[in-house]
């Protein structure tokens, strides 16, 4: 079990390159399948999620040559249509692959993907909008095997803007017979950056970024290269690190566009903001203020900053409230931050915290990837030494993290556990 030693009390300062977008790599990794032929992929995290998916598509059959962050992937000759179980099983979000194995294949049989730290994570989106394009699906022992001779477009309204589910949707639509229109879809900057990785296959996904999207089926897609957009949680998530250490840094290849409500929010809390095309620069105030945060589905206040956002309001000179709108179990962090002497109180969906001058050092553990990240912020702003176990979670979404960090004077050590 691999741990973080961190010694707190330290302002983050000078530039840091934000790495490419983890959410959009995994579904255009995926894409990879479908034109059967090679596409070369820039700007890759080099992260557990990222590597996982591709020791799937290897398994399936595929060629990947990988070269720090360019990957290139030959799907000429997949044939495989299972994914295996215990990948399934480890990253609930390989789901994505059995949209675009059924695109080409029109078959694949995957395991139910365990609900994972943050809630349940049903895939009934997924399965209903599949049916929906004509594949029958059958569930048998904690499989599910979906197959059909065609896939036909049809119009589908999502009950809730699925990220997961939208993405699934175009992956399996791309080749279909006729038009597939999706109404309430997600609007999430990954789905447009998948879209325009589709399109340049020569796909037609139109409306990508919309809550209404628009696929026509084509007959074939070509060999791309394609660079994965800026992460833009990884972004955020450094924004929050410097406005709770005090810091000044400079992001560098950021969309900033991507972080509307999370630059309103640091800067109703305090921070000055500069945006420039593709940097970011921040400085925190001596003392952060209270703020009101609702996630909510893109263009809202982004789920997976919540954590980090709440560790920060930890320290604030007054009472925030956060209201998770999105997951059901997405305040385990703040168990662990109590144990560093944060003051909240958790009703439900609403988190009441009560700004406390500093947080003390303590040994904590990861209860879940962003979770983790808020540990992370929180270790950096107290005196002394924390300690942070279980961070494979924090390894599968944040590349070179301890790297990063170091790099703007923070003291922090990853220690290769037993
Ligand atoms: C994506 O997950 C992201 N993951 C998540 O980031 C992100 O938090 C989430 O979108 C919301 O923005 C990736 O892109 C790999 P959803 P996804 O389907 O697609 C419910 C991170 O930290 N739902 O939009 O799984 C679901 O339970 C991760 O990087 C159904 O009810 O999210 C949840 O309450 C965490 N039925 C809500 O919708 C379904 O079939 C949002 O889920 C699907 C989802």
């Amino acid at each position: 079990m691999k741990s973080y030693i961190i010694e707190g009390g330290k302002k983050l300062e000078g530039d840091v390159k934000v790495s490419g977008s983890k959410n959009a790599s995994l579904p255009i990794i995926a894409s990879c399948i479908l034109n059967g032929n090679i596409t070369k992929l820039y700007n890759v995290p080099n992260i557990r999620d990222t590597q996982i998916t591709l020791k799937i598509l290897r398994l399936l059959g595929c060629k990947i040559k990988k070269n720090s962050g360019k990957i290139e992937i030959n799907s000429k000759n997949m044939t495989g249509k299972e994914i295996p179980e215990e990948l399934m099983r480890e990253m609930r979000s390989t789901v994505i692959l059995a949209g675009a194995i059924l695109g080409r294949f029109k078959e694949v049989t995957f395991s139910y993907p365990g609900g994972c730290d943050i809630g349940s994570r049903p895939i009934d989106l997924h399965l209903s909008s599949f049916k929906k394009l004509g594949i029958q699906i059958e569930e048998e022992s904690g499989f599910i095997h979906c197959i059909c001779d065609k896939i036909i477009g049809n119009d589908i309204n999502l009950d809730f803007p699925s990220v997961g589910a939208t993405e699934n949707i175009i992956l399996a639509s791309v080749y279909a017979e006729g038009t597939t229109t999706i109404t309430n879809a997600a609007m999430e900057p990954e789905i447009v950056d998948l879209a325009n990785c589709l399109n340049k296959m020569g796909a037609k996904v139109e409306g990508a970024g919309t809550n209404e999207i628009k696929i026509t089926g084509v007959k074939k897609l070509k060999p791309i290269s394609y660079g994965i957009m800026p992460d833009r949680i990884e972004a955020g998530t450094l924004l929050c690190i410097t406005a709770a250490t005090g810091g000044n840094v400079k992001l560098l290849n950021v969309c900033s566009e991507h972080l509307v409500p999370v630059i309103h929010k640091l800067q109703e809390a305090g921070c000055n903001i500069t945006i420039s095309k593709n940097d970011i620069i921040i400085k925190a105030p001596r003392r952060l203020k209270p703020v009101e945060i609702k996630t909510m589905p893109y263009p809202g206040f982004p789920t997976d900053l919540q954590q980090v956002f709440g560790a920060m309001l930890t320290i604030a000179k007054g009472t925030s409230v956060i209201v998770e709108n999105i997951f059901e179990n997405r305040y385990k962090y703040m168990t662990e931050l109590k144990r560093m002497g944060a003051k909240v109180t958790i009703e439900g969906k609403t988190a009441v915290i009560k700004g406390v001058k500093k947080l003390s050092c303590a040994s904590v553990q990861s209860p879940d990837l962003r979770g983790g990240a808020a540990l992370v912020l929180a270790g950096l702003t107290a005196k002394g030494k924390t300690k942070i176990s279980h961070i494979e979670y924090i390894l599968r979404g944040y590349e070179k993290l301890e790297e990063k960090l170091t790099k703007l004077g923070a003291s922090i050590v990853l220690e290769e556990g037993e």
